[in-house]
């Protein structure tokens, strides 16, 4: 049975208190039958401590992500955050999101730089790409995320055969990575996506913010 990856971009939401009784109403469902399923959770920077400590508390089955990491190693770069100081909380980190390269203005540089580093702090990078030529030159085993802009937020995903192709020419290029899915995802398309040979997993973001759907999506997959 291959390991399927859920991954939850909660993007700029949640305060703290908000995050704590998301993790606390999780908390409460039966994760014993989703040994095969890895839950990644990317949070805001500022939720990483309690998440962290909450999680092993709790001895939950979840790791932590984060949704950026600065392009630079430790020092002079006012308002970045770095890999090593990443590391101390996290294991994954979406790079590449489409809303960065469009708000933020990142470019395949930068989002290079950003590998490099999350390499270097031996985070695992998970690349966000609408269109197939941003991976064209990656040189690191990576995970990739196909989200196409269209899909994002819109209620209206990719057609899993479209995303299969997708997923199939990624691997392909870059073999054997994880690719996930990303794009309004929810309980109820989500086995549409991950029953498909080559997506191995799925990116949510709207859906993840609601802890129950969170979960229904995670025993759906
Ligand atoms: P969505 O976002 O699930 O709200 O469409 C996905 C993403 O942007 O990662």
């Amino acid at each position: 049975m291959k390991k399927i990856f859920i991954v939850a971009n909660w993007k700029s939401n949640k305060t703290q208190l908000e995050a704590q009784k998301w993790l606390q109403e999780l908390s409460t469902f039966n994760f014993q039958l989703l040994t095969s399923k890895e839950i990644i959770v990317c949070p805001s920077f500022i939720h990483l401590p309690l998440m962290k400590a909450f999680i092993e508390e709790k001895k939950l089955p979840i790791k932590l992500g984060v949704q950026n990491i600065s392009p630079f190693d430790e020092g002079a770069y006012t308002g970045e955050v770095n890999g090593k100081q990443i590391k101390e909380f996290a294991e994954f980190v979406l790079i590449g999101h489409s809303e960065r390269r469009k708000n933020f203005f990142e470019n395949d540089e930068i989002v290079n730089k950003k590998v490099e580093q999350a390499i270097k702090y031996d985070l695992t990078p998970i690349l966000c790409m609408s269109d197939i030529q941003q991976i064209k030159n990656e040189k690191f085993k990576i995970m990739v995320a196909y989200e196409p802009l269209f899909a994002i937020g819109s209620g209206i995903p990719d057609t899993p055969e479209n995303a299969e192709s997708i997923a199939d020419k990624i691997k392909e290029i870059l073999d054997p990575i994880p690719v996930l899915y990303g794009g309004s995802v929810t309980s109820k398309n989500v086995k549409k996506f991950t029953q498909m040979s080559n997506i191995d997993g799925v990116l949510i973001g709207g859906a993840s913010l609601d802890a129950q759907e969170f979960y229904t999506i995670i025993q759906n997959t």
